[in-house]
């Protein structure tokens, strides 16, 4: 199976009512991880690379490895998405690699440090959709603005802080006006380890305030609008487990009290139109806990095979349960692969008459 327009994996989880883990892919090991648990499930899988990873990776290598899951799993439907582009010039970028699919993240300006407007996320937003259309590629758009605590910006930063949540009553103005295929909603969620700041008073983490309702609104106010089936994404979806985090601190890490979103939040959101559930953390957790224990209790090794082939034991796991959790696991084989070029048409012909699900016709 040839890799797959991102668009067709949302559609087709939306005609059964599942969700697709997108798994945040730097080198190697990560990729073999990710691919061997979807391999043995059947789960169709989106493995997305952020700008930091094309950078560390200088492009060409993380391309050359997502393609090489590719070749060796052809039997497993494959989106290779941008994570984050932040301009119209990187989704180009990516999409001259050959992804098929891109994010544009206009919530913040290029430089990432200022918090963009309404009208420059749809005009941004739009500009992409233009491009990338063009080449059957496949957009995810936010709005809203997600974000770290760690790094201040977007929604999640306090229980109450609902200035960057995605607004109900925008969302059906945004997605006529841009075209995008999915849209990363705000709702709380954030990036990294530390996603909450609720603490008992003995300083034990509490779930993160999440703002479920407004998925409720989102699909909702959608439907109303002719959007049926409309994919939504859910970022910063790592559930952070407590067991990851006190191994890491067992062997040397020095974590502080933190917790994730519940996988519960999740399946929530995935009955009501979540199909893209984007998730780095979990994964850098259960590497980071794999290398220590191996280190701290062999200091004497030095072969980074050593440390790499537990870690990725350990990254396999982790997704293997992610799998089963949001639903694709089995359904690799339910549908016949698109390409580019049947995406290309059926942009061109300017409406979503593919056969799908997304309502719009
Ligand atoms: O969106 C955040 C992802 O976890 C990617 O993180 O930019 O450090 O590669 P990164
Ligand atoms: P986590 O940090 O929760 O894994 O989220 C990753 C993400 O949203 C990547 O875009
Ligand atoms: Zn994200």
């Amino acid at each position: 199976m040839p890799l797959v327009p991102m668009k067709q994996l949302l559609d087709e989880a939306a005609k059964v009512g599942y969700g697709i883990g997108a798994f945040n892919v730097n080198n190697m090991e990560q990729i073999q991880a990710i691919m061997q648990a979807c391999k043995e499930t059947l789960s169709p899988v989106i493995i997305q690379a952020s700008r930091g990873a094309l950078k560390y990776s200088n492009l060409i290598y993380l391309k050359k490895l997502m393609e090489a899951a590719v070749i060796e799993n052809p039997e497993i439907p494959i989106a290779m998405h941008l994570d984050h582009g932040n301009s119209l010039a990187t989704c180009k970028q990516a999409i001259e690699l050959g992804f098929t699919s891109v994010m544009i993240d206009a919530s913040l300006k290029e430089d990432g440090k200022e918090v963009a407007g309404y009208e420059y996320q749809v005009e941004t937003t739009r500009s992409v959709v233009e491009y990338a259309h063009q080449h059957g590629v496949t957009v995810e758009a936010e709005l809203g603005a997600l974000g770290g605590i760690e790094d201040g910006h977007g929604a999640g930063l306090a229980a109450d802080d609902t200035t960057h949540l995605t607004d109900p009553d925008q969302v059906v103005d945004f997605v006529q006006k841009t075209g995008c295929d999915c849209l990363a909603v705000a709702i709380g969620t954030s990036h990294g380890a530390y996603k909450t700041l609720r603490y008992d008073k003995d300083g034990n983490a509490l779930p993160p305030a999440l703002a479920l309702d407004r998925i409720e609104k989102i699909e909702k106010n959608l439907e109303a609008a002719g959007f049926k089936n409309y994919p939504l994404v859910m970022h910063g979806s790592s559930s952070v487990p407590q067991e990851l985090v006190d191994q890491i601190n067992k062997y040397g890490g020095k974590m502080k009290a933190t917790m994730g979103i519940p996988m519960t939040d999740i399946q929530f959101g995935i009955k009501r139109g979540v199909r893209k559930i984007n998730v780095d953390t979990d994964g850098r957790l259960a590497i980071t806990a794999a290398i220590r224990k191996v280190l701290y209790e062999n200091p004497e090794k030095f072969d980074p095979r050593d440390y790499l082939k537990p870690a990725r034991e350990a990254l396999y796991k982790v997704i293997l349960g992610k799998v089963k959790d949001f639903g694709q696991a089995g359904h690799a084989k339910d549908y016949a692969p698109m390409s580019l070029e049947d995406m290309k048409k059926i942009y061109a012909k300017g409406s979503s008459s593919c056969g799908c699900c997304c309502g719009k016709s």
